[in-house]
């Protein structure tokens, strides 16, 4: 009768051990997998393609990017700069992206003009889904060109923000 118990007891700890071992996989899928539609990892939703100027740039905070359209193409830009990180606004009266905290300077596809950062800004590839409109795939980003790289030339519209210009 003993060992009965004993078997018993012993049956009853390894199933608890395989409940406790399951519990914390399906812990770990669940705080690694993706974050559904919404938060920035994901696939970020956003606006119709025709939504998205030839000028300027359209800022996607919860994707930290902005949405350009260069000549037709559209395309989504991460806004931390590609020196050291900090956020990188577009100055409406230069039409480009300049860099407050040392100076960096991007045109408006995301290529590198001046200032200490060693590429272009880097991009998160987007798709147009069933709905027509814009995902940024913001768990995928793609290193900005080397610098020297120039695919449009936009000379800047007016002052800068970052030299006394007002944006
Ligand atoms: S962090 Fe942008 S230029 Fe240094």
């Amino acid at each position: 009768m003993a060992m009965d118990r004993r078997q018993v007891l012993t049956r009853f700890w390894q199933f608890g051990i395989v409940l406790v071992a399951g519990a914390g996989l399906w812990t770990t899928w669940d705080l690694l997998r993706p974050t559904g539609a919404s938060g920035f990892g994901a696939k970020i939703r956003t606006v119709p393609p025709d939504s998205v100027p030839e000028e300027g740039a359209v800022e996607v905070s919860v994707a930290r990017s902005y949405l350009v359209n260069i000549e037709g193409d559209v395309r989504a830009l991460s806004w931390k700069c590609t020196h050291l990180g900090c956020r990188v606004p577009f100055c409406e009266s230069s039409g480009r992206f300049e860099c407050p905290c040392h100076g960096s300077v991007f045109n408006r596809a995301g290529d590198l003009l001046s200032g200490p950062s060693p590429r272009g800004m880097d991009e998160h590839p987007i798709e147009v889904g069933d709905d027509g409109l814009i995902y940024i795939d913001t768990g995928t980003t793609v290193e900005g060109p080397p610098p020297g790289t120039e695919t449009i030339d936009e000379p800047a519209l007016g002052p800068s923000c970052t030299e006394g210009g007002h944006g």
